[in-house]
């Protein structure tokens, strides 16, 4: 019997590198033997894309963009366990957003996007944008009135881009060019059933193939110059006689048994979630979604869901109108800066230390700042914007730009960083 499995296996091998794959990314691919907490982040990415992916193709089943409310009440009511697919799809957009953020955030920490790793990032980025994308599109697809009135403010955002962020133009030839941009990004004059089937084939189809693609070059970057760590210490550069990494483990079976107690319990967590708070007292199911889309009545405060909310907040902060721009066209750059500026973080951090460990109290403290301030116009972005808060929500955007443009590039010049080890520390 086994001599069978193994022909078997040498007849595939010898027509497509199963083997060699499996030992290049699993058993012997070594991983730095000092992951902590923070390394949970990447493999829990990737659960939650499989709970999106799975859930998502169960929904379609039953889904119809032609009514999108209805079939979403059908599927919440009358389809066999439909309601906990559903909300599994739903709560698990948030846990994707909640989990990559911990993941980019233990970037951050040891400077996992410096060299060499800043494709990883910038692959990693590029799912970050893409995993927007597709959030928003999901969002209009139940076709409640937040669905509507959130793809009606989104979308004329793209109709306000060449108008305000194109002043040269002649005022009358851009508005043209932003009317013909918003009908064409609706398929309709109006928001309407041609726009909600648009995002359905985006939202399934499009996104889905290029997020996947994206994690597969993801891991295919890291796997080439391999880990980081929380000490920041290139394991590659002390190898055995055999040329295996002193301070590397086979990613298998110790880090996909490791791996494991994580996933039970982040999988504990959204079950708790699921079962107890699918809506999260409307933090992750907003209040107004559970009334069908009305364009005669717009709810009280319209807000984006929580994983929008800094750049949401930095949008509805802006006030300068400089260079003849208004202050919606200055609102627009910051929200798109604040992203790309995280694209250009690996030639921004001038650190001569990777990880926070060995940096000194000023990186510390600033890091922490700026993790605060994240959450603070995450928070801020989901209020309406006037008084102390738009005051704040200006505070944090300033600070969010200064960190990157300041803080990153300058901050190893007035500190005393810690000696870096030459081995890794911990996790024997
Ligand atoms: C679908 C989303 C994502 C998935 C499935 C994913 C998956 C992974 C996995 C499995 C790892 C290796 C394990 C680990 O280091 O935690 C990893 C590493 C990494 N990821 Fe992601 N990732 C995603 C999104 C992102 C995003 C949005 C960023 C940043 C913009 C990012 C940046 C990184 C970096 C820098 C590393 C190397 C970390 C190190 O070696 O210290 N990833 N990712």
């Amino acid at each position: 019997m086994m001599r069978m499995v193994n022909g078997l296996i040498d007849w595939v091998d010898a027509r497509l590198p199963v083997v060699n794959t499996y030992k290049k990314h699993m058993s012997e691919y070594y991983a730095p033997k000092n992951f902590n907490f923070w390394y949970y982040f990447g493999v829990l990415s990737m659960v939650v894309l499989i709970n999106q992916l799975l859930t998502g193709i169960w929904l379609t089943m039953f889904y119809s963009p032609s009514d999108g409310f209805g079939s979403v009440e059908y599927i919440m009511r009358d389809v066999q366990w439909g309601w906990l697919i559903r909300y599994m799809h739903a709560v698990g957009a948030s846990a994707f957003f909640a989990v990559v953020y911990l993941h980019m955030f233990r970037g951050l920490l040891y400077g996992s996007y410096k060299p060499p790793r800043e494709l990883v990032w910038i692959f990693g980025m590029l799912i970050y944008v893409a995993l927007m994308a597709e959030g928003f599109l999901g969002y209009v697809l139940p076709w409640g009135n937040m669905s509507y009135w959130g793809a009606q403010v989104i979308i004329s955002l793209a109709g306000a881009i060449p108008f305000d962020i194109l002043p040269f133009i002649d005022a009358k030839d851009a508005k043209e060019i932003g009317e013909a941009l918003t009908t064409w990004v609706r398929g309709d004059y109006l928001l309407s059933t041609a726009t909600v089937n648009k995002f359905f084939a985006l939202h399934v189809v499009a996104i889905p193939l290029v997020l996947v693609a994206l994690v597969f070059l993801h891991i295919l970057a890291l796997h080439e110059v391999g880990s980081n760590n929380p000490d920041g210490v290139e394991i590659k550069q002390n190898k055995d006689e055999n040329g295996i990494p002193r301070d590397g483990i086979p990613f298998h079976p110790y880090y996909t048994v490791k791996d494991l107690p994580g996933v039970i319990v982040f999988l504990m967590i959204f079950a708790v979630v699921i079962f107890f708070f699918p809506t999260g007292g409307g933090y992750l199911i907003e209040k107004p979604n559970f009334v069908a889309a009305n364009p005669l009545k717009t709810p009280d405060h319209i807000a984006p869901v929580w994983y929008y909310g800094p750049y949401y907040a930095m949008l509805r902060a802006t006030t300068i109108e400089w260079f003849g721009m208004s202050a919606k066209s200055w609102g627009l750059i910051a929200m798109g800066g604040g992203i790309v500026v995280l694209f250009l973080l690996p030639w921004l951090d001038r650190h001569p230390v990777k990880s926070i460990r060995y940096k000194g109290w000023l990186s510390k403290t600033l890091l922490l700042i700026f993790a605060l301030d994240f959450l603070m116009l995450g928070f801020l972005g989901t209020q309406p914007a006037s008084g102390l808060y738009k005051t704040l929500a200006q505070i944090g955007t300033v600070y969010y730009f200064l960190f990157f443009f300041l803080a990153l590039p300058l901050a190893h010049r007035f500190e005393k960083s810690k000696a870096v080890p030459e081995r890794v520390t911990g996790g024997h």
